[in-house]
């Protein structure tokens, strides 16, 4: 008998890939491409959803071909994406309304006070465990009714089909316009602020307020189990995980239990402890969310920290400012100076997400003087994440209620040393970090393996997790303390800009 694989589908924020695992859970292949990022105006990013598309019906054939693989060999697929990025098409012909609003944008700014006056935010939040901010699909999905009353009428009479990125490509994967499934999984709907954390189903008061039609929404399914059979790029394969990609990483870690936990360091950086079946509604500036549900089982919740701008940030140094011409060299740029010479940078770009929620907040950079160089700056950059990093587990802590002895730690950034080395030393706690770094994909392929009995239980899964480095705090308390004092004081800066 030939053997078998399972393929992971993950679309993020700047690329999509698609990778082949074996039974010991290896990857064995890996294709990949980046999509373009539209900036038509400042603070809106967008998307080409039928780019997106494009970009599958390549990766996935290359993918098998580079390992050699046959479709038969492959027994399941997960999908995983960036989430709350969400589009509206036609569900006759497969076009897209204009293009996908991306998570990190904020044009939907002023449509938070409308809806702030039609919702109490605090009922919102009970309701999907969600502060009322531009990040999340809702107000998006408004924005793209508001914006044109074709569309609108359009949508309420069943014409279009509203999916964040999983829907899109489940959509498309199982035959599109020629009886494609329309369906998101409870991760995912969790992120889009339509969703009751508690019944798990689209929320009639919430619906009735921001007056989206019903009709456009997908249907919600648990995260395993399998909603769909492929019919192109790949045909016949079972689709056996819809995951959001911070879900998966939790997953792909195995985190499986309450009380782990894991940072993905990606574009933004999010990190997300495990509660269990238990949805705890936090009282420090978190994120209550969907961790994953088996079919036929109860959901399994988690508390999200997210933060808008990590590797993004290093992203922007490169395209933007011309810094460093790839995003490794922000590591020796850091690495050129002992310290960031007083300087602090605030990445608040698309605002500032957890724990603050400041959805006027922009970016700053402050503390310069002659003697600030480039090298200085790019040590400000690293030293942003690891600071908001620190924030989002102060306040972890705080809801848990219990001090987290250590952070696991994945993604593209904790090859940067200097930024694992940061973070350890800012946390005051150890940072590991797993062999397998692209935990988002491995997560929705072990998520979509156990839907179709690839894998038999959790615990063999557990068994391929194993450590690849590990960071321990070395910086004195004083240092720390006197650092700590200055980047608060550049977030108290950041805000008083946003409020003149
Ligand atoms: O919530 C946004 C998040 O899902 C994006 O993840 O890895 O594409 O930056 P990533």
């Amino acid at each position: 008998m030939s053997r078998t694989y399972v393929a992971a589908l993950d679309q993020g924020t700047t690329s999509t890939r698609c990778m082949l695992f074996d039974r010991q859970g290896r990857m064995v292949s890996i294709a990949q491409r980046e999509h373009h990022q539209h900036y038509p105006r400042p603070g809106w990013v967008e998307h080409d959803a039928g780019e997106i598309w494009s970009i599958v019906r390549r990766v996935v054939p290359q993918a098998l071909d580079d390992a050699g693989v046959d479709a038969d060999q492959v027994v399941a697929l997960g999908v995983t994406n960036q989430r709350e990025t969400c589009l509206l098409w036609n569900r006759r012909t497969g076009v897209p309304v204009g293009r996908a609003i991306v998570w990190q944008d904020t044009r939907t700014h002023d449509l938070l006070a409308d809806i702030a006056g039609r919702i109490d935010p605090a009922n919102l939040q009970h309701r999907t465990g969600l502060p009322l901010a531009n990040y999340f699909s809702a107000a998006k999905l408004r924005w793209m009714l508001d914006r044109d009353p074709a569309v609108a009428a359009a949508a309420a009479a069943g014409d279009l089909l509203f999916g964040t990125m999983d829907t899109w490509i489940t959509w498309n994967l199982s035959g599109g316009v020629d009886g494609g499934v329309h369906v998101t999984d409870v991760t995912n709907a969790s992120r889009t602020m339509l969703m009751n954390l508690d019944t798990l189903d689209w929320d009639e008061q919430l619906l009735g307020a921001l007056d989206i039609p019903r009709v456009v929404l997908p249907r919600i399914v648990s995260t395993i189990g399998t909603v769909a059979t492929t019919v192109e790029p790949l045909p016949g394969v079972p689709i056996g995980a819809l995951i959001g990609d911070q879900q998966a990483s939790l997953f792909g870690q195995t985190a499986f239990d309450a009380g782990e936990a894991k940072c993905t360091f990606g574009t933004g950086s999010f990190l997300l402890l495990n509660t269990g079946t238990e949805a705890v509604r936090s009282t420090h500036g978190l994120v209550t969310t969907v961790a994953h549900k088996v079919d036929g089982e109860p959901a399994v919740y988690a508390l999200e920290g997210s933060i808008a701008l990590a590797g993004g940030l290093v992203q922007w140094c490169r395209d933007n400012l011309g810094l460093i011409r790839s995003p490794a060299e922000i590591e020796t740029l850091a690495r050129s100076v002992a310290d960031n010479g007083g300087c602090y940078l605030v990445p608040a770009f698309s605002g500032l997400f957890a724990p603050y929620w400041d959805n006027d907040a922009q970016g700053l950079l402050v503390g310069l003087t002659s003697f600030v160089t480039k090298g200085h700056i790019a040590r400000a950059v690293l030293e942003a994440t690891a600071w908001q990093t620190h924030d989002v587990m102060d306040a972890m802590n705080a809801d848990a209620g219990v001090a987290a002895r250590s952070l696991a730690v994945d993604g593209g950034m904790t090859s940067n040393n200097l930024l694992m080395q940061t973070i350890a030393d800012y946390l005051d706690m150890p940072v590991v970090r797993p062999m397998m770094a692209e935990t988002v994909a491995l997560g929705a392929a072990y998520a979509a393996g156990l839907a179709v009995g690839y894998w038999s239980d959790r615990q063999a899964l557990r068994d391929f997790w194993r450590k690849a480095g590990e960071w321990v705090p070395a910086m004195p308390a004083d240092r720390r303390a006197r650092e700590l004092a200055h980047w608060r004081h550049a977030i108290a800066v950041t805000r008083l800009w946003s409020q003149r």
